[in-house]
């Protein structure tokens, strides 16, 4: 069933747990991620990017999330929503949460536009997610270099301020697969601050702990991924405990589908038909998003 972010997430902060949250661009990704919710009897949100719309399209997607919704408890959410045409769009067709990112605008600038999206979300019963601070990396649309941390008393007067249904913080991590040199370190006590004071459900980015497995098999296969390091479930668990209640993972579902492509093109080239080479990644993706949302602790909750 097709429900608000905001549902979910104010339940899930009562139960003090975390809701994944996936990026996906085909119908392979939709039907994994609802697949391993089912199975694991887990609200789940699934988000798409302004790039995966342009890559396939919004009534594509929005149809994918209408048959996924059919039989998992789900929110259907615009990730990182920058253009408000897409945004407009996004609330008419039926998406049920959406996030407007103004973290590029300083802070009365990202509070007055914020405002106004929540405005004309509201109306439609959709929610708002809205992002304050910056989260380093890069992904197709957005870039930044920096991280700039949240201020915990920034975070307090923004959600005040613009009615927003969920917040974006930054504390240390970074969208893409690059995100440390070596051991992760989220800003654990900053984190703790935020969410002293701050009422609305929190939301964590850039959280693919982009595990060594799936880069070694990537590699082997003939991927040239370097060294890269995400969040370690440790840090995660404890981003959960402290306050998080949603987490949005894009690059480590690439990883599971791109190495397992890899290795079936590589182990069986007679293989042509994409249905055997699809197959087992989206199946790698199942088993991937089972595993988070154990980590996660919203197993059993839908
Ligand atoms: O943070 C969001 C996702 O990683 C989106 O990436 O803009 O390349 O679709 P994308
Ligand atoms: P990752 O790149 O760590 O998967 O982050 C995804 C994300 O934050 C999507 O909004
Ligand atoms: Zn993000």
């Amino acid at each position: 069933m097709l429900e608000t972010g905001k549902k979910l997430l104010d339940k899930a902060q009562k139960g003090n747990y975390a809701i994944g949250a996936f990026n996906v661009v085909n119908m392979e990704l939709v039907q994994a991620v609802a697949e391993a919710s089912r199975i694991e009897k887990s609200p789940v949100i699934i988000q798409t990017s302004e790039g995966a719309i342009s890559y396939a399209g919004l009534s594509f997607l929005y149809e994918l999330g209408m048959e996924a919704s059919k039989y998992v408890s789900m929110a259907l959410h615009l990730d990182h929503g920058r253009d408000l045409n897409i945004i407009k769009d996004c609330i008419k067709i039926g998406y049920s949460s959406i996030m407007y990112d103004g973290s590029h605008l300083d802070f009365k600038e990202n509070i007055r536009v914020t405002k106004k999206v929540v405005g004309w979300a509201h109306k439609q019963n959709v929610s708002v997610e809205a992002e304050i601070g910056t989260i380093g990396g890069a992904e197709d649309k957005i870039k930044s270099r920096t991280i700039i941390l949240t201020e915990p008393s920034d975070a307090k007067e923004f959600a005040d301020k613009t009615g927003c249904d969920s917040l974006a913080i930054a504390i240390g991590t970074s969208h893409g697969a690059y995100k440390f040199a070596g051991k992760s370190k989220l800003d654990i006590n900053r984190l703790r601050e935020i969410n002293k004071i701050v009422k609305i459900p929190l939301v964590l980015h850039g959280a693919s702990s982009v595990p060594q497995s799936l880069v070694r098999k990537a590699n082997k296969y003939g991927a040239k991924l370097g060294n890269p390091h995400g969040v370690s479930e440790g840090e995660l668990r404890k981003a959960v405990k402290n306050g998080i209640n949603k987490i949005n993972t894009d690059t480590d579902l690439r990883l599971a589908f791109d190495a397992t492509v890899r290795q079936i093109i590589k182990e069986k080239p007679e293989v042509f038909d994409i249905r055997k080479i699809l197959s087992p990644a989206r199946q790698e993706i199942i088993n991937l998003v089972r595993n988070k949302i154990k980590l996660f602790g919203s197993n059993g909750k839908a």
